[in-house]
């Protein structure tokens, strides 16, 4: 029988619990160790299906990797170029080896990433700054071939932001020849925190977290041991947790300044926040109160936040609508926290949801990261009844040991089968 969770909801949760590592922050940071001969050591790695799938591809392509929270990647005998879809295919990440490999060695080989749950997820954008660099690249049997002798800094103009674009292609920059200005950047924490880091290898960014970033080429960059940020979308989803269960949750060693679009959304949906310099305290308990969002790139609502907020509107005093404004169809979740007895109407991008006094545990499919957080969040404050989430590796790919830190702050939850 495959691995399932099982959680019997109606507990509120109530403790502490410490935010780990951002996935969308250790992914790239590995990703740029292929620009540096030399050991790079990253700390506060957090323990992901994700992370071993970026590890397993960096030794595909040479670089030795060593230790989990702590992680040594030393790219010095690396001379692979060649990510291939058995291991981009169960990770779009994958993707961000593209620049850096190009920029080391002046060529790659990447499998395109296919679709996901959530949407047909492109990378023309990627591409496209590639080429402005000079870099030729062709797409054949499914895999984006790039090559470069040298690549030169160029202007490029986002038509919109793109995460991984915006990391690729700084990371593309930096051993370019002369300046590349990124126009409409990506904002995100994880993008400044990508610049941080290889400024510190020696790197030439300035403006990481506005939409304009100016990356100036060196010749080459130094190891650094640099510690990744906290994820700030699973301090989002403890505080939705304290909320959809009347709880009070503190989330220690977490960035509050990351989440300003998240609190106040929670706020207004009535979970009294608790702001300190690293810590943000979770009271629930007064009532869910119905709150529309819209997602935007950073720092508006984040996206992958959509699910979590949603399952959190479920058991509001009102009607929500959720308008998804990044991807095409990340209502996956719809269905299933249907079937827990929400009460949720579907059009193109928007979702309105209409409150229910209860939600009833069933046995429910996850279908991508953030919807199955939110089946776990329903399961949570359902107050009748088992839910039991299948395909939980969806789960353990962007949420560290879930199951035991929610166990910790009272929850019924276990793993089954497996
Ligand atoms: C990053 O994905 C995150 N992943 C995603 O988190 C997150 O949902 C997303 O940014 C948006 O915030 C990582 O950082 C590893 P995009 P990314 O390029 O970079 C379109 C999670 O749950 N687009 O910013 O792939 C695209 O289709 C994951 O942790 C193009 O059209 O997202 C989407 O509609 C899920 N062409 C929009 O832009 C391109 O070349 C934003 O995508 C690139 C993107």
């Amino acid at each position: 029988m495959p691995e399932r969770i099982m959680i019997e909801g109606g507990v509120p949760l109530r403790g502490e619990v410490a935010a780990s590592g951002a996935k969308n922050a250790a992914l790239p940071l590995m990703a740029a160790s292929l620009l540096v001969p030399g050991e790079v050591i990253l700390e506060n790695v957090p323990t992901l299906r994700d992370v071993s799938t970026m590890k397993r591809l960096l030794e595909h392509l040479g670089v030795r990797c060593q230790g989990s929270d702590t992680l040594s990647l030393d790219s010095s005998r690396a001379g692979g170029w060649e990510a291939p879809y058995e291991l981009v295919k169960t990770m779009r990440a994958s993707v961000l080896v593209l620049g850096p490999l190009v920029a080391r060695f002046g060529r790659a080989r990447v499998s395109q990433p296919g679709g996901c749950a959530i949407g047909a997820r492109p990378i023309n954008r990627h591409i496209a700054g590639l080429e402005a660099m000079g870099a030729t690249v062709r797409l054949e049997h499914g895999y984006v071939v790039a090559q470069a002798p040298r690549l030169t800094g160029a202007e490029i103009v986002f038509e919109a932001p793109t995460v991984t674009g915006t990391e690729n292609l700084m990371m593309a920059a930096v051993l370019a020849e002369g300046e590349t200005v990124l126009v409409n950047a990506a904002r995100e924490p994880e993008v400044r925190d990508l610049a941080e880091a290889l400024n510190a290898m020696g790197a030439r960014i300035s403006g990481a977290g506005t939409d304009e970033i100016r990356i100036r080429g060196v010749a080459s960059l130094e190891p650094v041991t640099y510690r990744v940020m906290p994820d700030r979308i699973e301090v989002g989803t403890y505080i939705a947790a304290a909320g959809i269960t009347g709880g009070d949750v503190k989330i220690t060693g977490c960035e509050p300044g990351h989440l300003r679009a998240v609190i106040d959304r929670m706020e207004k949906a009535g979970i009294e926040t608790v702001v300190g310099p690293d810590s943000i305290r979770a009271v629930g308990g007064s009532g869910i109160r119905a709150v529309d969002i819209i997602t935007d790139p950073y720092p508006g609502f984040p996206t992958d936040m959509q699910a979590q907020f949603m399952a959190l509107m479920t058991l509001s005093d009102g009607l929500a609508t959720v308008t998804e404004t990044i991807f095409e169809q990340r209502f996956m979740h719809v269905p299933e926290l249907c079937r827990m007895g929400a009460n949720i109407k579907l059009s193109e991008r928007r979702a309105a949801i209409r409150g229910v006094r209860s939600l009833s545990g069933a046995p429910v499919m996850a279908t991508d990261l953030r919807a199955s957080a939110s089946l776990v969040l329903a399961g949570l404050g359902a107050r009748e009844g088992v839910t039991e989430i299948s395909r939980v590796y969806h789960l353990d790919r962007g949420y560290e040991r879930i199951d035991e830190k929610l166990a910790r702050l009272g929850a019924r939850i276990w793993r089954a089968g497996g």
